[in-house]
């Protein structure tokens, strides 16, 4: 990779609204690490990694455990669906990958149960809804803050505490799911307990302090990975408020979600794809609406747009400097992944948005606020496109002309250097700068 220089601690980040292709860059960088961190967000974050020649959807499990040398490490700061938890792991044995102590999770990453989605299931019903992925992880993680309700996965280990905890939760959340909808389903505390009891035990090869464990890891200097989920602007105080995630996507939650302090991260590798796109409601100023034909949905097409986790045709437009501007800045990012360049190699011009309108008046920063961002207007760049199949490309110097000189506009706007293009799917379809 790059610069050659040992990193012991390193963050892969998306600069956009996730999808960003991470996987495939946690993936090549694995190989300089020992150990892969998970910080947030829980199985809303879907992630496609091919191995061996074949293909995994992973949604809750970090990347890092297609690599069983590796150790994969889900940090306190994510919420955890156990079921989802135990499908992945019997997904992955059944191909053949071992997954057993390298799989660490931690006691204080707080359960998602059934009532959870529920929750969100009769919230976004309503005409405000944010377009969730439907997995509790927002109903989850308003339970965390709240302190009353809030399980963790530690709590699963202990029984007669368990009860005691969901005897006092289930009556209150039945009670408030009815108010809130006379039809929905309502949960009993033997059942629950009795499965959650049983996931807790499937689970316990697993569960640990993993705080400890990486600062451990730290001391002996060992090298850490950290796997960001989702994109940036889907960061909970920083990102497009209220249409965001319901936790820190930046580098700035990796303190909180796995108690590795902020000062032992080196380098932060920021993803961002050729192209913009977004799942879900919420503001989206370079958005293409134009149609069956028209160039958004030829996006969508030649970059098989459609959501990992729920399926949904994502949302396509071009490529916003304003916003990646704000998120290199937030996250400190040191280098640029550039992903999915080949998808554009289909058009004949393309365009990138280098300022706002907003009133008549020229922004250049990127407004988080989702009220003032849907009245922004783009200002465009128009660049040639380049028409070629670059699949196939190795080196910078094998690009087309076109295509390197929109990456080397990309890095002008956002200010730092690309080290990564990746120009298809599959692992060697990697161009190293
Ligand atoms: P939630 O995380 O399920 O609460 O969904 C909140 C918003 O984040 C919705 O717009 C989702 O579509 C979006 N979102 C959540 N996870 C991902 C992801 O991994 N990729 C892209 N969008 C996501």
């Amino acid at each position: 990779m790059p610069s050659g220089v040992p990193h012991h601690c390193t963050c892969v980040v998306g600069l956009q609204w996730g999808d960003e292709a991470k996987g495939k860059i946690v993936d090549l960088l694995t190989e300089q690490h020992d150990i892969v961190v998970r910080y947030n967000g829980g199985a809303n974050a879907g992630h496609t990694v091919v191995w061996s020649g074949k293909k995994f959807k992973l949604s809750l499990l970090p990347t890092g455990v297609l690599r069983p040398t590796l150790q994969s490490v889900i940090g306190n700061g994510v919420v955890v669906y156990p079921e989802r938890f135990l499908e992945e792991v019997q997904t992955l044995r059944e191909a053949g990958i071992s997954v057993g102590d390298n799989l660490i999770v931690s006691h204080h990453a707080h359960v998602i149960f059934p009532y959870h989605q529920e929750e969100e299931r009769i919230s976004e019903g309503s005409s405000h809804a944010i377009g969730t992925t439907g997995r509790g992880i927002g109903p989850c993680y308003q339970d965390k803050v709240g302190r009353r309700f809030g399980v963790r996965v530690g709590e699963l280990l202990h029984p007669a505490h368990l009860r005691d905890r969901l005897k006092h939760i289930l009556p209150r959340k039945n009670a408030m799911l009815q108010a809130l909808a006379p039809q929905a389903k309502t949960f009993e505390l033997d059942a629950v307990c009795k499965q959650y009891l049983e996931y807790g035990e499937r689970m316990r090869p697993h569960i640990a302090d993993t705080s400890r464990l990486l600062h451990d890891a730290v001391a002996r200097g060992k090298r850490l990975l950290f796997e960001a989920a989702q994109g940036s602007l889907l960061d909970v105080d920083h990102g497009t408020y209220p249409y965001v995630t319901s936790s820190n996507s930046t580098a700035a939650g990796i303190w909180s979600g796995s108690g590795v302090p902020a000062r032992h991260l080196e380098r932060v590798v920021g993803v961002i794809k050729a192209y913009s796109t977004r799942v879900g409601n919420g503001p989206f100023p370079t958005e293409l609406n134009d149609g069956a034909h028209g160039i958004g949905e030829r996006i969508r097409q030649a970059g098989r747009e459609f959501g990992t986790v729920t399926g949904r045709p994502r949302r396509c437009g071009w490529f916003d400097a304003v916003a990646s501007r704000y998120t290199v800045a937030l996250n400190s990012v040191d280098e640029l992944a550039l992903m999915l360049l080949d998808v554009l190699s289909v058009l004949d011009e393309v365009r990138i948005c280098t300022a706002y309108e907003l009133d008549g008046e020229r922004l250049e920063h990127f407004p988080s606020d989702a009220f003032l961002l849907q009245r922004c207007q783009p200002v465009y760049e128009t660049l040639p496109g380049w028409k070629h199949d670059i699949g196939g490309a190795r080196r910078l110097a094998d690009l087309p002309a076109g295509a390197r000189r929109y990456v080397d506009r990309l890095s002008e706007l956002l200010g730092r250097p690309v080290s990564i293009i990746s120009v298809g799917p599959d692992r060697d379809q990697t161009i190293v700068c």
